[in-house]
């Protein structure tokens, strides 16, 4: 085994440029491979893939569609096996079948295929050699696994069983089928997944118009159909998706799911206590006396950061005993949501006299003791429509929080805000300072005393992206002139030598390239000093991404390549990754150069 990489070691290797290339590039001295596509078999009776003749039994089997947070767990001690953790957050039927012409006209074997390739999809990996390549087993051992929409989940913490939850399947509010959009998430320091319900609106149909004023308003915060109509017409395959006939099924989607790899009975858990939005993940810190603190971004514009913070404390064994306990920590604590102020009263009406888009914030407080902080709405309300709770509270509107991910070393919580183009001139503050944002940013969050449970933070703006030749863009201070175009960041890891790395969605809009994953260093005189490592194939977003822990293999999800305007399976915009229907799938890329150093980012 290797060492892994020291900290602070430097970025050495030269950018990938701009390009709109159809297939995954990376830099000179690097090699990647596709470790896992759409459609190949995950559990061990799962049929091959037969893009002509799918059917929705196979694809329970089988690896999902729009593969997106990633995450390796390893097996053992020697770091030869792991297990790969991967969200399949949609679907793109135009791209999954032949002569689609709307979910109207969808058979329901179609619906049911789609329902089958959400959720996400647990294989088991292998180390290619002495190498930073991995591939997937040819004979897995008993993990592997598929959850999708059928998959049966509990639901956990204070609404547990709230008369918010129930319905005819499930009268007692406490067991649902399915997790949908999951987009991004978080490994646990005790070992399992936490991945976030995102867009879960748009999987519900209505037979008749919402009538009832209350559930109507609930609906529309969260962007729920209250007319009579469909979207993707899952109604037809499941009454459960017609909110007329079930009001509460969507009140059980929008959480927070933890999920145990290393034990392939394990039922996932949503967890309530950590409220419920449109999460894009979920990412953790233990705090100084030892407790979990959860920071989750509500990936749309103008909605919120949350952070949730456990009543119980974190066991560091690894006892079967110390492992249980920690799997309960998410089912108790306080939830808070952001709010930031800026320290230039004199913006926007002028420039910031200090130069720096920074100040102060505070996390106000919505559920803390086991009981609502909010007038008018009890604990089960506020943890089922949190966005409401927080639009009492008085948080900061954000530019769409994605991923918000404190880093392990620094505890510096950085949170990507992808971007928000209808944000007006008159609706700009410091910490969202510039209108029609269609390139996104980044804010860099430090609690008070390094403390994950404080109650106050300091904040500044670490990356105004878009083109760096734009006045109004900020590499960290770095010589813009040196510096890879970079714009709509997303996902945000950490390796072992301490860096940041941002993954975008939305490049070809904002910039006129393909996505990619790019390295931001964040400390000395390197910091802000991006590149691109890698750039994805046509009409994908970028998305993972992963540094493994021994700092030699970088992982991506390729998400919905070929997604442009237009396309069909007969009229395709991209091929990737085996050169006829293009699949989402995710690469492993590695150090291949005999010179220089092994590790990602040599
Ligand atoms: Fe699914 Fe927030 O991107
Ligand atoms: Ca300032
Ligand atoms: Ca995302
Ligand atoms: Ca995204």
């Amino acid at each position: 085994g290797l060492e892994p990489p020291e900290y602070g070691r430097p970025v050495t290797f030269t950018a990938v440029g701009g390009n709109d290339l159809d297939n995954v590039i990376v830099p000179n001295g690097y090699d990647w491979s596709v470790t896992i596509a759409w459609g190949e078999p995950v559990e061990r009776d799962a049929p091959p893939f037969d893009f002509d003749n799918q059917s929705a039994a196979a694809q329970r089997g089988q690896f999902g569609y729009n593969a997106d947070f990633v995450a390796v767990l390893p097996l053992g001690r020697r770091f030869d096996r792991a297990l790969l953790w991967v969200n399949h957050e949609y679907t793109n039927e135009n791209l999954m079948f032949h002569g689609w012409s709307g979910a109207e006209s969808a058979t329901v074997e179609q619906l049911r295929i789609s329902m089958a390739a959400h959720g996400g999809s647990i294989v088991e990996i292998e180390r290619v050699g002495d190498t930073g390549e991995w591939r997937r087993v040819d004979r897995p051992r008993r993990y592997n696994r598929r959850i999708h929409a059928g998959t049966a989940f509990t639901v956990d913490g204070p609404a547990a069983g709230s008369a918010l939850l129930r319905t005819a399947a499930d009268p007692d509010g406490t067991s649902v089928r399915g997790m949908l959009n999951n987009c991004a998430g978080g490994v646990t320091p005790w070992g399992t997944i936490l991945t976030g319900e995102e867009n879960f609106h748009q999987y519900f149909g209505a037979t008749a118009d919402v009538t009832d004023p209350t559930t109507a308003e609930r609906y529309e915060r969260y962007g729920i159909r209250t007319t009579a109509g469909t979207s993707r017409a899952w109604e037809r395959a499941d009454q459960r998706f017609d909110v007329a006939a079930e009001p509460n099924e969507p009140n059980r989607f929008g959480w927070v799911v933890e999920v145990d790899p290393y034990d392939p009975d394990s039922t996932p858990r949503k967890h309530s206590a950590l409220g419920r939005v449109k999460h894009e993940g979920a990412t953790t810190a233990v705090t100084a006396d030892g407790r979990v603190a959860v920071y989750m971004g509500d990936d749309e514009a103008f909605e919120y950061v949350y952070k949730f913070v456990s009543r119980e404390k974190y066991r560091e064994g690894t006892s079967r005993r110390d492992r249980q306990h920690n799997m309960r920590l998410l089912e108790n604590g306080d939830l808070y949501v952001a709010k930031f102020t800026g320290d230039s009263p004199e913006f926007p009406d002028s420039p910031p006299a200090d130069d720096l888009f920074d100040g102060s914030g505070q996390w106000l407080p919505l559920v803390v003791n086991g009981e609502s902080m909010v007038d008018g709405m009890t604990v089960d309300e506020v943890l089922v429509f949190t966005r409401a709770a927080a639009d009492q509270a008085g948080a900061t509107m954000m530019d769409r929080p994605e991923d918000v991910e404190p880093h392990p070393v620094t505890g510096t919580v950085y949170m990507a805000l992808t971007k928000n183009a209808d944000r007006t001139a008159g609706q700009v503050d410091e910490a969202n300072p510039r209108a029609g944002n269609k390139w996104g940013h980044v804010i860099a969050l430090d609690e008070s005393r390094g403390d994950a449970a404080a109650k106050t933070f300091t904040w500044h703006i670490a990356l105004l992206a878009g083109d760096p030749e734009d006045p109004d863009t900020y590499y960290g201070g770095f010589d813009k002139s040196q510096v890879s175009h970079i714009a709509t960041p997303d996902n945000v890891a950490f390796d072992p030598a301490g860096r940041v790395w941002l993954a975008t969605d939305g490049m070809p809009g904002a910039a006129g390239f393909n996505d990619g994953m790019f390295v931001m260093p964040v400390e000395g005189d390197d910091a802000g000093h991006i590149r691109r490592f890698t750039s994805v194939p046509v009409g994908a977003e970028c998305c993972g991404p992963f540094v493994t822990p021994d700092g030699r293999t970088a992982l991506m999800a390729i998400q919905h390549p070929g997604e442009v305007d237009g396309a069909t399976t007969e009229n395709r915009a991209s091929t990737f990754p085996y050169g006829n229907q293009p699949r989402p799938a995710v690469v492993t890329v590695w150090r291949s150069a005999p010179h220089g150093g092994p590790y990602i980012g040599d």
